[in-house]
């Protein structure tokens, strides 16, 4: 045995488990739950589920199963076991092109679950007990305890109620990641007690996840590297959403609303998050802290200068380039960086009581600040609630964000009414897009729509908006809309 696997796997009663991903992908049957670690591609287990679909192809084997997970995971896993046919049913977010296909053609089922409750319903047993539990680690300690890698994810709840476990050690992801990680469980009802974090930064819980070392069934040693995306660089549209955020942020501090380092700050991932991140690096503000579930390449800039002094997440999900330099200098990053069970980075209780400010991504918006963020054409699942609605639902500023038109301007995303609701009125504060900010706090919703259609919509589709606001109001109605137009304005706008 290497000198690099007996640094990684200390437990010795736990070196006779060590196999090869062929042999130990095995213990994976047809229709079990398996459930892996992994949270936007970061973490997640690569070589057991690409050996799982090289034996179906020799075998001629079929498989059917559910795979539960932290959030979206890489090619290697969701990819793979998508294009297999393997995957009866998915839980609870994916980015996959091959999966989101099987999604839309009714192949693959999908239950596209709040990420903060995905732990607490795998302990209640709503998605059936995971058979086996796929997860990647840095190493297993002297007495068995797992150091997960770069996401937490679901881990701790998915090593504790699976059946048996593979642990996937990753000799690409730096021991140095030791000490990163905050594992806190909390009790489930009645016995649940408040989680004790104050402010971003504080650590409540153990850098170790528990695991019961008779359950592993499989060690597998592996040098596949996360492949996270490289992202696209902001444009002027991300650029102009980016500086209506900070001149409304600014605003707030001015008149009081909001203390001068701001809120602790949550971002969704893509472009026009980055972007946003980028405006508050070259804004005035300092002292800013991060409670998020997503830690990209712009928080990293944000630590660098100094502007932030503490990130909260469940996963590290950096460019490849950035991913690279993060490694190289990761004893600066660790005592500001802290990886929690999403449970917990995502916790309702948490994000109402530190006072967040969610900032996350819409598809399509209406002129009464209902939000979707998950579907296309209202049928077809893009990626899924993801942790937007942990988020916004309990944040004290919610605010989403939009390009305000799609597909080349055919499409406007300001609707009549949206064709998929994930966030509600109740819920959304505040709507931008390039063109303009709406701030819909204390507005009743015929004041919204004017706001919304004058700030947000896109000049070319205002005429439209307007008129079928003054024909809706004529009719009548705390919220007026005209039923038997609402989902032609869909077609008649491209949206067939
Ligand atoms: N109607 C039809 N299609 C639309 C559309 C609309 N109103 N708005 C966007 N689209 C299409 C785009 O054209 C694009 O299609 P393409 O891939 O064929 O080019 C696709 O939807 C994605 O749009 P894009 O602008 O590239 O999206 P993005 O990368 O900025 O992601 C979300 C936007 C909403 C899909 C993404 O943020 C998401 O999954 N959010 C939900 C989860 C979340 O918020 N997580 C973070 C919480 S911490």
């Amino acid at each position: 045995m290497s000198s690099a696997v007996s640094e990684r796997v200390r437990c010795k009663s736990l070196l006779s488990r060590i196999m090869s991903a062929s042999d130990a992908c095995r213990f994976i049957n047809d229709r079990d739950v398996v459930a892996a670690s992994g949270f936007t591609p970061a973490g997640y287990p690569k070589a057991v589920p690409l050996a799982l679909c090289e034996r179906l192809k020799e075998t001629g084997e079929t498989l059917s199963i559910t795979l539960i997970t932290g959030a979206s995971v890489g090619e290697e896993l969701d990819g793979a076991l998508s294009r297999a046919g393997v995957l009866f049913k998915r839980i609870p977010y994916q980015t996959n092109t091959s999966c989101r296909v099987g999604i839309n053609e009714g192949r693959i089922l999908y239950v596209d679950d709040h990420l903060s409750q995905v732990a607490g319903h795998c302990r209640r047993g709503f998605y059936g007990r995971p058979d086996v539990a796929v997860i990647e680690a840095v190493m297993i300690t002297e007495d068995g305890k797992i150091i997960p890698s770069t996401s937490v994810g679901n881990s701790p709840t998915f090593l504790r109620e699976a059946r048996a476990v593979i642990i996937e050690i990753n000799t690409s992801q730096p021991l140095d990641l030791y000490g990163m990680h905050d594992i806190y469980v909390p009790k489930d009802p009645p016995h649940t007690e408040p989680i004790p974090i104050r402010s971003p930064g504080d650590r409540i819980g153990t850098i170790f996840i528990d695991c019961d070392p008779e359950k592993i069934v499989a060690i597998v040693v592996t040098d596949m590297p996360d492949k996270p995306r490289e992202l696209t660089p902001g444009n002027e549209q991300t650029t102009r959403i980016a500086s209506e955020v900070v001149d409304f942020l600014e605003h707030e501090v001015r008149i009081g609303r909001l203390p001068k380092n701001l809120l602790p700050l949550q971002s969704g991932v893509g472009n026009i998050a980055n972007s946003v991140l980028k405006g508050l690096l070259e804004s005035r503000f300092e002292n800013m802290t991060f409670y998020s579930e997503v830690i990209q390449d712009s928080v990293l800039d944000l630590l660098d200068a100094g502007k932030i002094e503490a990130a909260s997440a469940t996963s590290l999900s950096l460019s490849p380039t950035r991913l690279e330099v993060f490694y190289k200098r990761l004893n600066e990053y660790r005592d500001k960086i802290i990886l929690r069970p999403q449970e917990i980075s995502n916790h309702p209780e948490v994000i109402r009581r530190l006072g967040v400010i969610a900032m996350n991504t819409a598809i399509e918006m209406d002129i009464y600040g209902n939000v979707n963020s998950s579907h296309t054409f209202g049928t077809h699942m893009m990626n899924g609630i993801g942790g937007s609605g942990d988020f916004s639902r309990n944040a004290y500023l919610t605010i989403f964000m939009a390009p305000s038109t799609a597909k080349g301007g055919a499409i406007s995303t300001v609707v009549p009414m949206v064709s998929h609701v994930d966030h509600t009125e109740h819920e959304v504060h505040v709507l931008v897009t390039e063109q303009g900010l709406a701030d819909l706090r204390g507005l009743a919703p015929r004041e919204r729509a004017k706001v919304i259609i004058e700030k947000c919509a896109h000049p070319d589709y205002r005429p439209a908006l307007r008129d079928y606001f003054r024909r809706a109001e004529s009719r009548g109605g705390h919220t007026p809309h005209i039923l038997e137009e609402v989902f032609s304005w869909h077609s008649r706008f491209g949206q067939t």
